[in-house]
């Protein structure tokens, strides 16, 4: 390992996170009775500018009367270049700061962007005399925010999370897309024609690059890495694709902008019961080689080092971590 220590964030489950509209109250008791870890009540792209004011007020009141259990909540705050950004902050934290768990930071491009926020949400804190302290989750969602993705996870000590905004990072890097964390036909390659002269299209995935580089971010300072939104709701078949590519990279959750996407979330998102097994038989085998005094040895065939150790840890880790709820 290098000297160089790196701190986790507060541990908590993100396995899903709901997006819940502030102008919509009438969602908010359904949403806290869901199976989902997260959920942000939303105040920037969901809701109609003429809507902003009053959704603010639905968000104080719903964070303060409704029993959310042990839901993480959180608040998307407009973006910094609004004027609706600094009320978002002032209002919510001062008048429901006890119940709010997260501040969602959409369309961060810079270390100077966050700071800003802290800043406020400090000042706030302190004046309230709130003891807990409130975690940032920033959408890396422009072409400035993965820029600066590296100095923008290590900003600031309330850093929890890094999400792909796919939606606006489409819009923001003129690529070629209609549907919400989708893919296009296009991106993809034709095989050299085989004997028979056919030929193959090879789709690719043309969000890899972008979900693997933020995912280095998340890891590198302690951070979850968390895919963004899949907008096709009734197309679950699609969103559990979209949501093992991103396991698959290193993410711990994916976004649901219908409540129906949540148990899928979840269930892509937790180790299999054979995953676990397995992770427990690495650990076992490699305590007996350890005893024998050997560093490597091979399980059904394969061969199984320290490393492979670290990995089957993460993996019970995560699945102690879900069973606590
Ligand atoms: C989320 O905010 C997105 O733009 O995808
Ligand atoms: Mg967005």
């Amino acid at each position: 390992m290098s000297f160089h220590p790196i701190d986790q964030a507060t541990a908590r489950l993100n396995r899903s996170e709901l997006a819940v509209p502030g102008s919509q109250p009438q969602m908010f008791e359904k949403a806290a009775k869901s199976d989902v870890d997260v959920i942000f009540l939303d105040l920037e792209d969901a809701v109609a500018p003429d809507e902003k004011e009053q959704a603010r007020k639905n968000i104080i009141k719903g964070l303060n009367d409704i029993d959310w259990g042990n839901k993480s909540m959180s608040i998307r705050i407009n973006g910094l270049d609004t004027h609706y950004m600094y009320r978002d902050v002032v209002d919510v934290v001062e008048q429901a700061g006890e119940r709010l768990d997260l501040i969602m930071i959409p369309k961060v491009g810079t270390a100077a962007d966050v700071y800003a926020v802290d800043m406020m949400v400090t000042q706030i804190e302190d004046a309230m005399g709130y003891s807990k302290r409130i975690g940032f989750e920033h959408i890396i969602e422009t072409a400035l925010g993965m820029q600066n993705v590296n100095e923008i996870a290590a900003a600031s000590k309330r850093n929890e999370s890094l999400h792909f905004g796919v939606a606006d990072y489409a819009a923001s890097m003129r690529a070629r897309t209609t549907v919400i964390g989708g893919v296009n036909q296009h991106y993809s390659v034709l095989t050299d024609p085989d004997d028979d002269g056919g030929r193959q299209v090879h789709w690719g995935d043309m969000w890899h690059s972008a979900i693997a580089n933020m995912v280095v971010a998340a890891r590198a300072n302690g951070l979850r890495p968390v895919d963004g939104p899949f907008g096709d709701f009734s197309d679950p078949e699609g969103y559990k694709a979209a949501a093992f590519r991103a396991a698959v990279l290193g993410c711990e959750g994916k976004w649901a902008i219908h409540p129906s996407q949540i148990a899928l979330a979840n269930e892509v998102m937790s180790p299999s019961e054979a995953e676990v097994t397995k992770a427990n038989r690495i650990i076992e085998a490699m305590a007996e080689a350890e005893a024998a005094g050997k560093g490597a040895v091979s399980l059904d065939g394969r061969l199984i080092d320290y490393a492979s150790i670290r990995q089957a840890e993460v993996l019970v880790e995560k699945a102690k971590q879900i069973a606590a709820g």
